[in-house]
C-alpha cells in the first residue's frame, strides 16, 4: 500500500465541521468528491476538519453532532472509507505539530493578507473599532492550519472552492519556505477548481447557503423533502400558462439531478404550461430518487455513532502510517533530533540515522510455559517488558498494536507490560513510532 501510495496523485480536501449537509454541498463537494475518489490514478484523502470548526464554532455538541452528520453523509453518499483516506483532523496530532513548524517559516505578513482575516479588520476599521477586535488568534492562522492538512499528506491537487485559492497557495509559500531552510521535504500542492459545478440555487432562489438560511437538507424524511420544495420560490403563472426556465429555481436544481434528457422534457412542459404544483413534484420524485438509496445507511450511521467512530479511528491509523513517519523526518530535519545523531538535514541522511538506531520486538518462551515479548532498544536496554500470555498469537497480537498505535496500544495493554527500569512512557512511544518509520521505509524500498 505504502509503495501505491506514493506514486498515485494525492488528493486531498478537509470539510469544516460546523453544519449539516445540504443539497447544495451534495451537488457541489460530496457527489463529485465521491465519483473522483473511485479514480485508481488517485489516492484520496477526505477528512473532517474539526479543528478548524473550533475556529468559527464554540458550541461543542454542534461540532460532535456535525462531524457525525457529515462523515455518515459522505459514507451513505458512496465514500470507500476501505479505499480512501478519511479521518478526523482532529486524531492525528501531527497535524498540530506541523503546524508550529510552518507557523516559524510564515511570514507575519503573509498571513495578514489573508482574506478571511483582512475581511474582519476591514470591517472593524470601517465601524470605528480597533482592527483587531474579536479577531481571535486562531482565525489569524487558519491558513497556516490548512497548510500543515495539505503538507502533511504531500498532497498534489487539492479540490476546494474559489474563496479558498489563496490559502493554498499560501501553503505553498509555507512549503517552499521550509524546503529552502531545511531541504526538500514538502510537496507543492496545486489547487483544483471545478469550474463546471454551477452552484445550487436555494428555496428562495439565492444561492443555497446555511448563512441565508435556505437549504434543503441532504438527509431528510421523504416526507420533509416534499415539504421543503413545495417551500421553493416560483412566479405568480398559473397552469396552463407557459413557465421560463431561465431564473427557475426549481428548474436549476432539477437540472443539477437530471439527465439531458430529463431536463428537455421538464423544459418543454415548462413551455406547455406545467403547473408550479406538478413541476414540484416531479423534481421532488426526482431527488427523492437518488437520495432514497442512501437514506437507510444514513439513518443507520446516525442512529450508531459508534460504528462511525470506529470508521474514523480506523481512518486515522492509516493516515498515521504516513503521518508519524514523515513528522520524524521533519523533526530530524529542522533539528528537533537525537543529541549523537549526525546533523545532516538531508532525507537519505535521516532515514540512515533512523536505521543504526531502531529498537525490535524480541519474542520468547519462559520455563513456565508462557509467551513473552521485549522491545530491546539498538544498544541492548530493554525498554518494554510483557508479562506471559498464553500462546504466542496473543503475544504477536499486543506487538501488532504496540507497532500500530503506540501510545494508545501502551495504555490499552495496561498491567500487561511493563517499562524497563529508568526507561520513560515517552521514550517507548518515540522508539516504537521509530520502529514504525523504518519498517514502513522498508515496505516502500521493497516497492
Ligand atoms: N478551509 C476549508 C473550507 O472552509 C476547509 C479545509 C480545512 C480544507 N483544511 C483544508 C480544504 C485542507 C482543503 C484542504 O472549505
Amino acid at each position: 500500500m505504502t509503495t501505491e501510495t506514493n506514486t498515485r496523485t494525492r488528493v486531498l480536501t478537509g470539510i469544516t465541521t460546523t453544519g449539516t449537509p445540504h443539497l447544495g454541498n451534495y451537488v457541489g463537494a460530496i457527489r463529485p468528491t465521491v465519483q473522483a475518489s473511485r479514480n485508481s490514478a488517485t489516492q484520496g484523502f477526505y477528512f473532517l476538519a474539526d479543528y478548524h470548526a473550533l475556529i468559527k464554532c464554540d458550541e461543542p455538541a454542534r461540532i460532535q453532532r456535525s462531524t457525525l452528520e457529515i462523515a455518515a453523509s459522505w459514507i451513505a453518499a458512496g465514500l470507500d472509507p476501505e479505499r480512501v483516506m478519511f479521518y478526523r483532523q482532529s486524531d492525528i496530532p501531527e497535524i498540530p505539530e506541523l503546524t508550529w513548524f510552518l507557523t516559524c517559516v510564515t511570514g507575519k505578513g503573509l498571513l495578514n493578507r489573508a482574506h478571511a482575516y483582512k475581511a474582519s479588520v476591514d470591517k472593524n476599521n470601517a465601524a470605528g473599532n480597533d482592527p483587531d477586535a474579536d479577531v481571535s488568534a486562531g482565525l489569524f492562522m487558519y491558513p497556516v492550519l490548512m497548510g500543515a492538512d495539505i503538507l502533511m499528506f504531500k498532497a498534489h491537487k487539492v479540490p476546494v472552492g474559489r474563496d479558498q485559492i489563496q490559502h493554498i497557495e499560501m501553503a505553498r509559500d509555507m512549503a517552499s519556505s521550509f524546503n529552502h531552510l531545511y531541504g526538500d521535504h514538502l510537496v507543492l500542492p496545486e489547487a483544483v477548481i471545478e469550474e463546471s459545478v454551477s452552484l445550487l440555487p436555494g428555496l428562495d432562489g439565492r444561492k443555497m447557503s446555511k448563512s441565508y438560511d435556505n437549504t434543503i437538507p441532504l438527509f431528510s424524511s421523504s416526507a420533509q423533502l416534499k415539504k421543503l420544495i413545495s417551500g421553493i420560490v416560483t412566479d405568480s403563472r398559473a397552469p396552463g400558462e407557459a413557465k421560463d426556465t431561465e431564473g427557475s429555481a426549481l428548474f436549476q436544481i432539477y437540472q443539477a439531478f437530471a439527465s439531458a434528457e430529463e431536463t428537455a422534457t421538464l423544459a418543454k412542459a415548462y413551455a406547455e404550461g406545467m403547473g408550479w404544483g406538478d413541476a414540484k413534484q416531479v423534481l421532488f420524485e426526482r431527488i427523492d430518487r437518488e437520495i432514497a438509496p442512501m437514506r437507510a445507511q444514513y439513518e443507520e450511521l446516525i442512529n450508531h455513532p459508534a460504528q462511525v467512530d470506529a470508521i474514523l479511528l480506523k481512518g486515522a491509523a492509516k493516515a498515521r502510517e504516513l503521518a508519524t513517519p514523515f513528522i520524524k523526518e521533519l523533526r530530524h530535519a529542522v533539528g528537533l533530533r537525537s543529541l549523537a545523531s549526525n546533523g545532516s538535514t538531508g532525507q537519505a541522511a535521516s532515514s540512515k540515522t533512523a536505521r543504526a538506531a531502531v529498537a525490535s520486538f524480541k519474542q520468547y518462551r519462559e520455563e513456565d510455559g508462557q509467551f513473552y515479548f521485549k522491545l530491546v532498544g539498538p544498544q541492548g536496554r530493554v525498554l518494554l517488558q510483557s508479562l506471559g500470555f498464553a500462546s504466542p498469537k496473543d503475544a504477536g497480537m499486543a506487538i501488532g498494536q504496540l507497532q500500530q498505535n503506540e501510545a494508545k496500544a501502551l495504555a490499552d495493554l495496561g498491567q500487561q507490560v511493563a517499562l524497563g527500569e529508568g526507561v520513560s512512557a515517552a521514550e517507548v512511544i518515540e522508539s516504537l513510532a521509530e520502529l514504525k518509520a523504518e519498517l514502513a521505509e522498508k515496505a516502500t524500498s521493497k516497492g
